[in-house]
């Protein structure tokens, strides 16, 4: 799986899957089911170290966890969180990115959008793949005062496409949309040519991602309504993986019962 790929996909509107994964052996199966990009996602914080929200993760914490889910991977994009205050200025984004990478990311992730453009500009000026997060940024949760939708009034759905397009511009390979009304994930996917992964975000992705944990029914926290549990119909982690795969590409995840 490579960048060239996903942007066929979504010219083809094939639909992208993604499942986060924090170790090798998750990674492995994830990867031998087929999935498309597997998201080191700094959600470790709530699912492996068990805190209320992602900002205690650290530069280590990824880095422990990317590298060990490299070595379970053989086919699928490996995508790494930059996590919280990685990215303050550019060149602290650049070398922490390239941290990332050497421990064997293929492209980093951002949440925001304007704000960071220094430090968008500067990864896409050292030809480090990037990918976006809008929406509901978890590592801003204590800012915005809980787990919410986002874009719901105009304002909101404005700032959202405006963010949207400023990344695409900056060379943005990819952005992860998160807990927004369907409609508007469906104008943001229409907007730019880079595909949209969704979480929450209903069907009109390009794509969805869930929390592995989240879709295996594995929890110490609330979980959310866009989340379902792929484990309790199909027996073993391997049929439900391939079931949240089958669902994401036929179009039957996520019915309305998981999006707003
Ligand atoms: O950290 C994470 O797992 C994420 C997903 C919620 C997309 O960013």
């Amino acid at each position: 799986m490579n960048i060239e790929a996903l942007k066929v996909f979504k010219e083809s509107g094939e639909k992208i899957t993604c499942l986060t994964a924090y170790d090798a052996s998750f990674a492995s199966v994830f990867d031998t089911c087929g999935i498309d990009i597997i998201l080191v996602g700094d959600s470790l914080g709530n699912v492996i170290q068990g805190d209320k929200n992602t900002l205690d993760v650290s530069m280590s914490d990824m880095i422990y966890h990317m590298q060990a889910v490299a070595k379970g991977t053989q086919n699928a994009l490996r995508i790494a969180d930059m996590p919280y205050q990685s990215y303050i200025y550019a060149e602290q984004t650049l070398a922490n990115a390239k941290r990332l990478i050497t421990a064997g990311a293929q492209m980093v992730k951002l949440e925001g959008g304007c704000e960071h453009e220094d430090s968008f500009r500067i990864l896409q000026d050292n030809s480090i793949s990037v990918c976006g997060h809008l929406g509901l940024q978890p590592q801003s949760v204590v800012e915005i005062d809980g787990y919410r939708v986002q874009g719901r009034g105009k304002q909101g759905a404005n700032k959202i496409i405006k963010n949207a397009l400023a990344l695409a511009s900056w060379g943005v390979k990819v952005i992860v949309l998160e807990c927004v009304p369907a409609e508007l994930a469906k104008q943001v996917s229409k907007s730019v040519s880079i595909p949209i992964i969704g979480i929450g975000a209903g069907l009109d992705c390009d794509g969805q991602v869930l929390v592995s944990y989240d879709m295996l029914g594995v929890h110490v926290r609330h979980v959310p309504k866009f989340v379902k549990n792929f484990l309790t119909d199909n027996g073993d982690v391997k049929s439900a993986v391939n079931a949240f795969i089958k669902a994401v590409k036929d179009e039957s995840f996520p019915s309305k019962k998981y999006s707003y």
